[in-house]
């Protein structure tokens, strides 16, 4: 039998989180703690684990007395700190709640280093390049410029687990999510936000003229490159982009979702945003397809999984 690895996931009823918990139970080595104060998560989306191998406990990260009796009553292999204040409204209108995520990225890496974790995997953020200095976005080469406090927050967080490696030998990798979709996606985002609508015959409201363009991750290509990283000992003290490379328009977008869902919505225009939506945005994969080794799946394919599990949109 091989030797049970534990794992703890924070942000763990979070849609990724959640994602990663359910995929990494399919092996019954693996035992996964998920913490999450269910700011944003719910306990809908916890798994119960393949083998039984799940266990959840309500914890605000940021609070150290709650995060260090996690870390005192068992001694993590992987910690994957994915929990955050998200979503681009709420991160706009609570910036000192987003600058508190800084108490729990400090609580996670102090609390790692103490207990000999192998390896720490943060959850960073597309939103560290800012607007875009050049597109494709590269791991090194393009210039960080976050303005507004999630980004900056992220820019930190990456800055602490460098700086813990350096002064503590605390092994890291940093993941740079990329706008991610699938189904346990809350509808503060835009494909679970225009699925929800589409499917109720309700309007698409688009910021703009909709020419601004994004890029689509399926859940699955996160989950399954993030674990094969870990897994493999890929980048170690490294950074990856995790993400697509397929551009679309919020207005093709929203073409996409009425067609897949059969959908009458009108495609109806609201003011631009004033801050926090970016013009383009396009990661290099090429360290993530190294991982991944296969194609990622296509957006249209990804709305109709979501399709067939539309308990957690409607
Ligand atoms: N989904 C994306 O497209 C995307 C893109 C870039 C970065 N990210 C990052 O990925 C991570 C996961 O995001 P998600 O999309 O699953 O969002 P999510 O809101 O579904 O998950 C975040 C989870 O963290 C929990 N949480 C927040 N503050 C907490 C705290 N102080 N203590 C404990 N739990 C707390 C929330 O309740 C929620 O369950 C986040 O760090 C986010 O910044 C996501």
């Amino acid at each position: 039998m091989k030797p049970s690895r534990q794992i703890l996931i924070t942000g763990g009823a979070g849609f990724i989180g959640s994602s990663l918990a359910e995929r990494l139970s399919e092996k019954s080595e693996y035992r996964i703690t998920l913490v999450d104060n269910l700011l944003t998560g719910t306990l809908l989306h916890v798994p119960e684990g393949k083998h039984n191998n799940i266990q959840f406990i309500k914890c605000d990260v940021n609070s150290f007395k709650d995060i260090s009796e996690v870390f005192y009553s068992t001694r993590f292999d992987w910690v994957f700190h994915y929990a955050a204040v998200v979503g681009v409204q709420r991160t706009l209108d609570n910036p000192v709640m987003v600058l508190d995520d800084l108490t729990g990225i400090a609580n996670i890496l102090n609390l790692s280093k103490n207990s000999g974790v192998e390896r720490v995997f943060y959850s960073s953020s597309s939103e560290v390049y800012g607007a875009s200095v050049e597109l494709p976005q590269n791991e090194y080469t393009t210039p960080l410029n976050s303005r507004l406090p999630y980004g900056i927050v992220k820019n930190v967080g990456e800055a602490f687990l460098k700086s813990y490696r350096k002064e503590f030998g605390l092994p890291y990798t940093i993941f740079r999510f990329f706008n991610t979709y699938g189904p346990k996606q809350s509808r503060d985002f835009v494909v679970s936000k225009f699925m929800s609508c589409a499917l109720k015959n309700e309007p698409l409201i688009i910021y703009g003229d909709g020419s601004q363009s994004r890029t689509f991750c399926y859940v699955d290509d996160n989950v399954d490159a993030c674990i094969r990283i870990a897994e493999d000992g890929m980048y170690m003290d490294d950074i990856v982009n995790i993400g697509s490379d397929k551009e679309i328009s919020i207005l093709q977008l929203a073409q996409l979702v009425k067609a897949v869902c059969n959908s009458t919505s009108e495609i109806v225009h609201a003011p631009a945003l004033t801050e926090g939506d970016m013009a383009r945005r396009m990661p290099d994969i090429s360290k993530m397809r190294a991982a991944l080794q296969k194609d990622p799946v296509p957006l249209e394919e990804g709305l109709r999984k979501i399709l067939s599990n539309t308990r957690f949109i409607l």
